[in-house]
């Protein structure tokens, strides 16, 4: 076994259905802790009569020092396409190497936008919020928002990011959340946004979620404003059962939830898409703990019974967590564990491997596959009957008083179909002058409307970029619609 140089596949020994008829899975160790908290994972997959092939890969820090900026190598990426499941360390990003995480290119690469990550109150690991009966997971959208990644600075003093957010990835994720709380047998799911202030973009999913909703009225469904959602998970955890959330909002509740239960050692995770899963440890690679045998492994065990139950090996998925749930019942864990006398990585895997077979006093749920929604581009497109040309932002940067910026605007639309309607600066309106005291930096949305209509043509904004430019340096320009009659775009603050 190699995990150095290419692939190496290793059929699970402990099976005694070791043959060609068990799934291939792609195994990466990874980076710091990897390599130790994989390993006691495979052991114990193997050993809980889990039937896997197993398939060795690198990723990862050795792969961007080979020079692969991707720090994925062209024979993991054929070996995950070919074997469609994915164990995997966790992942350096090191720094002077490239720029691009290894981690986020696999999710990208392979379009897995479901990020589930479950809590779940453990034995023997006291917490602040022991005996409340914690069991809940995260459903995370994995691909967009604002981790698209798209930044520019608009001016040398004015970084911009775009949160992007499709109907079509708020449809698949919405309905990821409702089965996956089906497949769990679980009856309650909340749609996490902050659609009061961002509308559009957060609005998409409240709205996406509660249409969908609909088909699933088996279900308990509702809305809850995010920041509320944070301040209900430390307050009344026991409440949530499923909650379903944009890419940040799902990062930063699911760190928070993953504290609730005993920290990072415990938290594990799918990246779920159509065609590929891969299955991690929510925690890093840990360097300061690298080759001491001091891990938690249980975050890639956990992950590793994801994996067996994607794989419909329901039986092997429970027999492992017993074990590692009953191992902790004993009062045997690891140093991050603050508690009793600590266990090294391995004693704790050989601690859990002699436990297979016994149950803890936590039941194993009652699970069926899960069914992730196939929802293509043309099934989420919605056409509007009348689409409207009503104006135009053009963004500019400009170091004078709003005022004269507004006059000298006004000025250079005339002869163009367009009028300039508002100024507004980080999205309050500061012309007209509303009153208010607004602070301006150099970096102005001026918003023209259309009234001369008989005079607009697709080339005008052409016209009134041109006229713009020759006194400002414009940056970005968005043209505004109506659809079915409704602006496609919000109002500033103050805008009337
Ligand atoms: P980290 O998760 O590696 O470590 C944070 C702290 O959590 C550590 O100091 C350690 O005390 C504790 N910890 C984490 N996992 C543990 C375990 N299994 N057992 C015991 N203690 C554990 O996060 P950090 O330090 O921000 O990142 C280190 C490296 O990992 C970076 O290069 C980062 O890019 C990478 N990373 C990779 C991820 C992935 O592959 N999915 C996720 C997060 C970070």
């Amino acid at each position: 076994m190699s995990h150095n140089t290419g692939i190496v596949i290793r059929m699970s020994t402990n099976s005694p259905e070791s043959s060609s008829s068990a799934p291939r899975v792609t195994v990466i160790p990874g980076d710091g802790i990897g390599p130790e908290v994989v390993a006691s994972a495979v052991r114990l997959v193997d050993a809980a009569g889990g039937r896997i092939a197993w398939e060795y890969a690198d990723a990862g820090a050795e792969v961007f020092k080979r020079g692969i900026p991707s720090g994925v190598p062209e024979e993991t990426i054929a070996s995950i396409s070919s074997t469609r499941t994915v164990l995997k360390g966790p992942l350096e990003t090191p720094v002077g190497f490239g720029e691009k995480s290894a981690n986020v290119t696999l999710r990208k690469l392979f379009e897995t936008f479901a990020n589930i990550r479950p809590v779940r109150e453990m034995p023997g690991v006291p917490t602040a919020f022991s005996g409340r009966g914690i069991d809940l997971v995260i459903v995370r959208e994995n691909v967009e928002d604002l981790y698209a990644g798209i930044e520019h600075m608009q001016t040398p003093d004015v970084a911009q990011c775009l949160k992007i957010i499709s109907r079509l990835g708020s449809q698949r994720i919405a309905r990821t959340a409702l089965e996956f709380a089906r497949s769990e047998n679980r009856t309650n799911v909340a749609v996490a946004t902050k659609a009061n202030i961002m509308k559009l973009t957060e609005g998409m999913l409240k709205r996406e979620f509660a249409d969908a909703a609909v088909d699933y009225p088996d279900l308990e469904t509702w809305h809850v404003i995010v920041d509320n959602a944070a301040h209900q998970l430390v307050k009344a955890p026991e409440q949530f059962e499923v909650i379903v959330t944009t890419n940040m909002n799902g990062d930063i509740l699911s760190d928070l939830t993953s504290a609730l239960v005993g920290g990072l050692g415990f938290a594990p995770s799918a990246n779920l898409g159509t065609e590929v899963a891969i299955f991690e440890a929510v925690h890093g690679s840990a360097p300061k703990y690298a080759g001491q045998d001091v891990a938690n492994p249980c975050a890639v065990i956990f992950s590793a019974v994801m994996m067996l139950r994607h794989l419909e090996q329901f039986e092997a998925g429970d027999r492992l967590e017993q074990a590692v749930l009953r191992t902790l019942e004993d009062g045997i864990h690891t140093k991050d564990v603050r508690v009793g006398d600590p266990v090294g990585t391995q004693a704790f895997t050989e601690a859990i491997e002699a436990r297979i077979g016994q149950v803890s006093s936590l039941a194993p749920r009652k699970r069926q596959p899960l069914k992730l929604p196939r929802i293509s581009r043309e099934d989420a497109r919605v056409e509007p009957a009348s689409r409207t040309k009503v104006g135009a932002d053009v963004f500019i940067e400009a170091y004078e008083e709003p005022d004269r910026i507004a006059a000298r605007l006004a000025e250079l639309a005339v002869g163009t179909p367009y009028t300039l309607k508002m100024i507004s600066c980080r999205g309050t309106v500061v012309w007209p002058s509303t009153g208010g005291s607004t602070s301006c930096i150099d970096h102005f949305r001026c918003r023209f409307v259309i009234t001369d209509t008989a005079k607009w043509h697709q080339e005008s904004i052409l016209e009134l970029l041109q006229r713009v430019g020759r006194v400002y340096r414009w940056m970005h320009v968005e043209k505004l619609e109506n659809m079915d009659g409704e602006p496609s775009f919000t109002k500033a603050q103050g805008e009337n």
